[in-house]
């Protein structure tokens, strides 16, 4: 798992004035909007005696921790310490780390690492949102996979034949012709001639007087860390998947998905939309579940790779270049999921490098860059 970049953590209409739990990395945070609207993400562990503050309440921009009350601002330090006398200073540690927070595209982001805004990474463009030309769907799904080889597969076309040969893949035609992959340090994209069967339902009923090309153009892209494009152009119209894949552990994947279409913009249609959605997710599911080993190998040489894993491979090498760069995530830095734990470490926010001095002041250590197993 990857610190340090900008996640999606969730649909921007599900955060409000209720604190939301969300988890990423192996870690849990708290999402709420202030009263101005913006939205904040805290470490979601209180200091004092670990309360979860997703489930406390709002005090205008502060938290409210639901076990002994203490109070966080939007910054996360800790205001209110209800129990002490109010002459009693609030001790310096009393703080839980902030991340940035932003609404980009339809959904929440939360800068997950300790980087100065200059040096961040870019929150992937997502041009569709916004544009009336298109309609937007949201689904989600958990799957018990580790998140880089859902990510993977939504990458891989080459699976879609034998995976999805009921829905969109066409086994009588499962080669790939030769694609050429657009990279830079942050994404990697690649235009591919794919041969679909035709469309069945009310799509295909829609499109009965169509004519239908022997291949479609799908762009696939990865956007790091884990949002993976799918356009699909349909002789009926474009459809645009932006997949998140979302690390709730080692071994389980939050599946979040905006699905954008220009053709059937209606409401009416969006059922239909999200059920063909659905049916993908729910036909790679059992396949990437059962893959082993259930970690994406370090070492390149660990797997086969053909020509048609293209992108995948190029992800495996960025990938390895941050583990160089101590942006890792891994190991004893889970607190999710497996054994309970007697210690619980953070990622660190920018607080802690932008204040030195406060560094010190941290309950929760904050994992420190090396191992990257
Ligand atoms: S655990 Fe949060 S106030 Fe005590
Ligand atoms: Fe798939």
């Amino acid at each position: 798992m990857l610190k340090n970049f900008w996640y999606a953590l969730e649909f921007a209409d599900k955060v409000g004035r209720e604190p939301r739990r969300a988890t990423c990395l192996g870690q849990e945070f708290v999402l709420y909007r202030t009263e101005a609207g913006t939205p904040i993400c805290l470490s979601d562990l209180c200091v004092h005696r670990g309360g979860s503050l997703s489930m406390g309440t709002l005090n205008g921009d502060c938290i409210a921790c639901p076990y002994h009350g203490w109070q966080y601002d939007s910054d996360g330090a800790c205001v209110k310490i209800p129990a002490n006398a109010s002459e009693r200073k609030i001790p310096r540690k009393a703080r839980v780390d902030a991340y940035p927070a932003v609404e980009r595209h339809g959904m929440v982001w939360a800068f997950l690492g300790d980087l100065p805004e200059d040096e961040r990474p870019p929150i992937p463009d997502i041009p569709q949102w916004g544009d009336p030309a298109f309609r937007a769907v949201q689904t989600e799904m958990v799957i018990d996979a580790n998140y880089e080889r859902t990510f993977e597969n939504v990458v891989d076309a080459s699976h879609t034949p034998f995976v999805h040969g009921t829905a969109f893949g066409n086994p009588a035609k499962p080669e790939i012709p030769d694609f050429r992959i657009r990279s830079d340090d942050w994404s990697a994209e690649a235009d591919i001639q794919l041969s679909p069967p035709p469309p069945k339902g009310l799509w295909g009923w829609l499109s009965r007087n169509k004519p239908r090309p022997e291949y479609v153009t799908v762009t696939n892209g990865w956007y790091l860390p884990n949002v993976v494009k799918l356009h699909v152009r349909l002789p009926i119209g474009d459809l645009i998947l932006y997949d998140f894949n979302i690390p709730l552990s080692q071994d389980r994947t939050l599946v979040k998905i905006l699905g954008f279409r220009n053709f059937f913009t209606g409401a009416w249609a969006d059922r239909d939309a999200r059920k063909r959605i659905e049916k993908i997710l729910l036909q790679d599911r059992p396949v990437v579940e059962a893959q082993r080993p259930e970690l994406l190998p370090f070492d390149l040489s660990d797997e086969l790779h053909v020509r048609s894993d293209g992108l995948q491979v190029a992800y495996r090498r960025r990938r390895a270049q941050l583990i160089k760069d101590g942006w890792w995530v891994g190991g004893d830095d889970v607190v999710t999921g497996g054994a309970p734990q007697r210690s619980a470490t953070i990622i660190a926010s920018p607080a802690r490098r932008d204040n030195p001095e406060l560094a010190s002041a941290w309950v929760h250590k904050a994992r420190n860059p090396g191992d990257p197993r």
